[in-house]
């Protein structure tokens, strides 16, 4: 009985291995497979993906946890032209199923760490940038995983960029545009690139 239990338990943690390198091949797959797809057929998102996309970017990792990003879907292209107007590539936002602004506040407001106990101050939060840069990538990994594409285009620090999408938006003067994500079905004609290059990893000292 009790060599039936470990044969079964024995057998149990091989198949729990196997899923698990599955899982690590997809995992890498999907990271090594995302690419910048700038050209779309228009077809719309579903809900409940564009959903799942959203919680992904929301996963991502913040300094203190503060999670400082707030996100705009865009579908209305009839507003494209006022929100987007600026150096901005228009025949890839037109052609996508959906643009997605990733906005920052760029403030919190706690008590400091100097008076944990004391009143609430509105605070720089200094890692905002790099919060949104986990967030984009969050974004464009989910957005591989479903078949889509997607591009990381710069909004932030650009003045051309981000001004336009403050005001047409109606931004808080804290909150700023960092990046705008288009995503939309494709052709699947655009490869990744294989970056991998062993002389840039240094082990222990340079
Ligand atoms: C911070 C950042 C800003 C970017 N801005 C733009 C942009 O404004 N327009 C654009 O077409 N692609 C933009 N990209 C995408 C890069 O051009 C792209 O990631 C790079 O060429 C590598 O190609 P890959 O994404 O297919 O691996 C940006 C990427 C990053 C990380």
């Amino acid at each position: 009985m009790a060599a039936a239990a470990m044969m079964f338990a024995a057998c149990c943690n091989k198949q729990e291995a196997a899923t698990e390198v599955n899982t690590a091949d997809m995992v890498m797959q999907n990271i090594l497979n995302r690419k910048s797809v700038r050209s779309y057929n228009g077809d719309s998102i579903p809900a409940d993906v564009m959903e799942n996309l959203l919680r992904a970017a929301m996963a991502a990792p913040s300094g203190r946890d503060l999670r400082p990003w707030q996100i705009v879907v865009m579908t209305d292209k009839s507003q494209y032209e006022t929100v987007f107007e600026g150096n901005f590539n228009m025949q890839k936002f037109m052609e996508s199923g959906a643009v997605i602004i990733l906005c920052a506040d760029t403030t919190f407001t706690a008590p400091t760490r100097d008076n944990p106990d004391g009143p609430a101050v509105t605070q720089v939060n200094q890692m905002w940038r790099d919060d949104l840069g986990a967030v984009t990538e969050n974004l464009l990994l989910a957005a591989e995983a479903y078949g889509l594409g997607a591009c990381w285009t710069a909004c932030y620090p650009y003045p051309d960029r981000m001004d336009p999408i403050k005001k047409a938006l109606q931004l808080p003067s804290t909150v700023v545009p960092y990046a705008v994500v288009p995503i939309g079905y494709h052709d699947g004609t655009t490869q990744p690139k294989d970056k991998w290059d062993p002389a840039r990893v240094h082990y222990n000292r340079w």
